[in-house]
């Protein structure tokens, strides 16, 4: 199906989606690009907590807090027309602020964060929304040489649909060369949704950003 230079910038800019798409608005009729796909990767994480906790800033079931740039990040998981999906269930999973999993096969030897576990599962509100807390991890290299980007995974199912994919930041000079988002437009896939929007800090020395992620359904 070929998709018009309209679709195209709607899905790209997230421009729709932030600022409150209407369902009924002649807008609507305009049909939001689905969130790229990718790979699960190496270090999806074998074991996700059942908390439903969306703050990754504490190990779970400890005091301290992990290291690195505290981030807020919120936004909307919705279907191409616009719709929140309120049955969303999302997965993610984040290397350190150091550029390390906390997975067994992630052998770059950069130290673990006690304090940092860098997986979390939870549902999203009613309408669709969600909001999490964390810390900017940090990149890493990858085995064919090249360092990647500082990314978060997601694993995002609403029914019978499932989204694996990875968020970048703006203003990375990573960017630019990473193995992955360097080469999605080559795989037709629009590079500036797959980064995040700068958003309003409601906290001192707290960084905030905004994406809205985009299902089939
Ligand atoms: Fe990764």
């Amino acid at each position: 199906m070929k998709i018009s230079r309209r679709e195209f910038a709607a899905g790209a800019a997230g421009v729709a989606l932030s600022a409150g798409l209407d369902p009924n608005s002649a807008g609507a009729q305009q049909r939001l690009r689905p969130t790229g796909q990718e790979t699960l990767g190496p270090y999806y994480p074998v074991r996700t907590p059942a908390s439903n906790d969306p703050d990754l800033t504490h190990y779970p079931g400890r005091q301290g807090r992990a290291s690195g740039q505290l981030i807020e990040l919120t936004g909307r998981v919705l279907d191409t027309a616009g719709r929140p999906l309120p049955q969303a269930r999302i997965t993610i999973w984040q290397a350190n602020a150091a550029g390390r999993y906390t997975n067994p096969v992630d052998h770059n030897p950069v130290p673990l964060d006690p304090n940092f576990l860098g997986v979390a599962s939870f549902r999203v509100g009613r309408d669709g929304s969600y909001r999490l807390r964390t810390v900017k991890p940090g990149p890493y290299p990858e085995p064919s040489g090249t360092i990647r980007t500082p990314h978060i995974h997601f694993d995002v199912t609403n029914a019978d649909y499932r989204l694996v994919t990875q968020m970048y930041f703006p203003g990375e000079s990573l960017n630019a060369t990473d193995l992955l988002l360097s080469t999605l437009a080559v795989r037709h896939r629009d590079p500036a949704s797959a980064i995040c929007n700068r958003a309003a800090t409601s906290e001192p020395g707290l960084l905030a950003y905004s994406w809205d992620i985009v299902l089939l359904t």
